[in-house]
Order: structure tokens, then C-alpha cells, then sequence
């Protein structure tokens, strides 16, 4: 009986490990950035790159990491890798802490962290693949990264019928 129990616990912990990992985006450590890979990356619909982003659309990224040290001043900082060339990619949002979802700011050092950006792609952009490094940066250190993935990205059209 005891046993039986013991196996049913470890079964449904087994069970909640899965379903927490089933949401991860598989993503690589930056080249140009070189910001900590975060614990887990999600991106929306995503879990094995190229990821497909919508072109005039919100594809929504989430960020679980631990902070390094106390933060205050933080932001997104992106960049687009596609033809050969490399871009900054214009990002709308000058303070991070508006993308934190589980804390107020400021970070405390170490302290659990889930960030969620929802990035925006241009209307200019062509249905191409691209690089892109997504990083946190701390504008209190010289916009020194602390945080940072690299990832395939497909632009496609938005299908029919939708946007
Ligand atoms: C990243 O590079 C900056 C200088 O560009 C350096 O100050 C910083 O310590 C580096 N960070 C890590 C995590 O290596
Ligand atoms: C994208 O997200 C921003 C900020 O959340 C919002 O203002 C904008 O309307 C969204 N755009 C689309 C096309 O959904």
C-alpha cells in the first residue's frame, strides 16, 4: 500500500517535471552578446527552432532566470543577424521591469525572475530567416549584458483570415 503510494507521488512528480519543461524553446548561447544562457526560454508556439514569427505581429518570448546581482535599471536589447548582416533591432521598451511578471522591481541578487517581452515585427521586414540574439542588459554597468539567447527565426506572412 505504502509502496503503491510512494510510485502514484513519484509518478505525478515525474508528470509536473514534463509538463514544466514542455513549454521551453530549445535555444543556443549568444555569439555576439555574451550575456548568461537563461534557465528556460519560451518562446510562444516554439519549442524546437526556427521559430515562426508573424511579420506586423507580437510573437510573445519569456525569460526564467535568476538575477545575478540587485537590478534596477534594466533593459531589452535585440539583434538581427539576416543576409549576412547584423542589425540592433528597434525594441519599444526602455524599462524591463515593465516586462517582469512575478516581482516587483528592484531585482534582488539571485532572486527568481520571469520576464516576458512581446516583440513586434515590422511591417518592412521580408518572409526571411533570421538570427536573433536577445539579451537584458544592466544600464546601471554600461549596458553590460546579463542575460542573453540566440535563436533561428522564420518571418512569415500572418495566415489568412487572422490580423
Ligand atoms: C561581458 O563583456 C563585458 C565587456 O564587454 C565585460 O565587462 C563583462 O564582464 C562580460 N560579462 C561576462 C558574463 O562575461
Ligand atoms: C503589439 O503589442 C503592443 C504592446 O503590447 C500593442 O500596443 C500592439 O497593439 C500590438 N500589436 C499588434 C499588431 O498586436
Amino acid at each position: 500500500m505504502e509502496t503503491t503510494k510512494n510510485s502514484t507521488f513519484v509518478l505525478f512528480l515525474s508528470i509536473l517535471v514534463v509538463l514544466n519543461v514542455v513549454n521551453a524553446t530549445v535555444v543556443d548561447h549568444c555569439l555576439l552578446g555574451n550575456g548568461t544562457l537563461p534557465d528556460q526560454v519560451e518562446l510562444a508556439n516554439c519549442l524546437t527552432p526556427p521559430c515562426i514569427f508573424y511579420i506586423s505581429a507580437n510573437s510573445s518570448m519569456t525569460m526564467k532566470f535568476r538575477s545575478p546581482r540587485y537590478m534596477e535599471n534594466f533593459a531589452p536589447s535585440a539583434v538581427a543577424l539576416a543576409m549576412g548582416i547584423t542589425v540592433n533591432y528597434p525594441l519599444d521598451q526602455d524599462d524591463a521591469c515593465d516586462g517582469v511578471t512575478n516581482t516587483p522591481c528592484p531585482l534582488a541578487e539571485n532572486e527568481y525572475i520571469e520576464y516576458t517581452y512581446s516583440m513586434y515585427i515590422l511591417p518592412i521586414f521580408p518572409k526571411i530567416s533570421l538570427t536573433l540574439e536577445f539579451a537584458l542588459v544592466d544600464k546601471d554597468q554600461n549596458n553590460e549584458q546579463f542575460e542573453c539567447f540566440r535563436v533561428e527565426i522564420q518571418l512569415e506572412d500572418l495566415p489568412n483570415g487572422s490580423g
